[in-house]
């Protein structure tokens, strides 16, 4: 049997690159990059929002399936680099794989909602609250116009015990710096290790349910209890610089509780979604 071709886009990410390593032991990888660099997989070089390039490379690489991990995140871009690479990009990507007729799996996010009508089923409408929410919740809609029959994975926080992720390498260098941490201690979000994500990106490849389905970890924790394990776990030492505070005060369009509805996920795949507590324990 000829082993299938899956294309990974955001090769180079946090994501991405737990990704490609679980679509490896399923098919043959290509890896789409933008400015960053990955080893040990046959890679293309695309800018998403270049729609040529972009129907060119997967006209080429003819996959069966493709994962889109590729975004642009908060605190990585402007309003407008969100949208062109978030949702002309999606837009882009969708259009040159329903031409190749393949599988379509999308990464999106839980803050696509507002955080006021929590636990979220995996059809609520999305109702963003941040220029990075509705850019997400666009391409969900661009995406699910142009390709139907794409998964649209909602998630949320992303971790992993061999590599800090960006959010606790943030807080570290800051106290690091001396500087004062606020974490939010009213947002409840349910992290997931990124290993356990891709797992679930490519088991989803083998699984037909288009449109949007909620993919998290078991645990709902605050960003403070999250934030603060994660230091722990890291070695990192707070030096009393992080403390508690409430978005609610500071940040009033932050979504508050974020919880999803997994069920449906998990019964498709046949697996549980290990919350931090056990993850970490495991890698202790
Ligand atoms: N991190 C989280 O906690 C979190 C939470 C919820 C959802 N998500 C979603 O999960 C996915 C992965 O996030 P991540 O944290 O792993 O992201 P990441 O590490 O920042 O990686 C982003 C990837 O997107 C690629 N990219 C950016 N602009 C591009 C462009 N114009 N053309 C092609 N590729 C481009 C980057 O490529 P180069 O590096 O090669 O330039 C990189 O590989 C995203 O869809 C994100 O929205 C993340």
């Amino acid at each position: 049997m000829t082993r299938r071709r899956i294309l990974v886009t955001g090769a180079s990410g946090y994501l991405g690159r737990r990704v490609v390593r679980a679509a490896a032991t399923v098919g043959d990888v290509v890896g789409m990059v933008h400015r960053g660099r990955v080893a040990d997989v046959e890679t293309v070089v695309v800018d998403l929002t270049d729609r040529a390039a972009v129907h060119q490379a997967v006209e080429t690489i003819r996959p069966d399936a493709v994962v889109h991990t590729a975004a642009v995140n908060p605190g990585q871009g402007d309003e407008r680099t969100m949208r062109r690479v978030n949702v002309d990009g999606s837009r882009n990507l969708a259009e040159a794989v329903r031409n190749v007729a393949a599988r379509m799996v999308v990464v999106s996010t839980d803050v696509v909602h507002d955080g006021t009508a929590a636990p979220y089923g995996d059809d609520a409408i999305p109702t963003p609250s941040s220029a990075y929410g509705r850019s997400k919740a666009d391409a969900e809609r661009e995406v699910a116009a142009v390709a139907p029959s794409a998964t649209l994975v909602r998630t949320s926080l992303i971790y992993d015990v061999d590599e800090m992720d960006r959010g606790t390498a943030g807080f570290a260098a800051r106290i690091a710096a001396g500087e004062q941490v606020g974490l939010f201690c009213d947002v409840v979000r349910q992290p997931i290790s990124a290993r356990t994500l891709a797992e679930a990106l490519v088991g989803l490849i083998d699984v037909e349910h288009p449109g949007p389905l909620n993919v998290a970890g078991a645990d709902a924790v605050s960003r403070e209890d999250f934030g603060r394990t994660m230091l722990a776990f890291w070695g990192v030492d707070d030096r009393g610089l992080v403390r508690g505070v409430r978005a609610a005060d500071l940040a009033p369009s932050t979504p508050l509780d974020l919880r999803l509805d997994c069920r449906l996920a998990e019964r498709l795949l046949e697996r549980r979604f290990p919350g931090v507590d056990e993850v970490l324990a495991a890698a202790r």
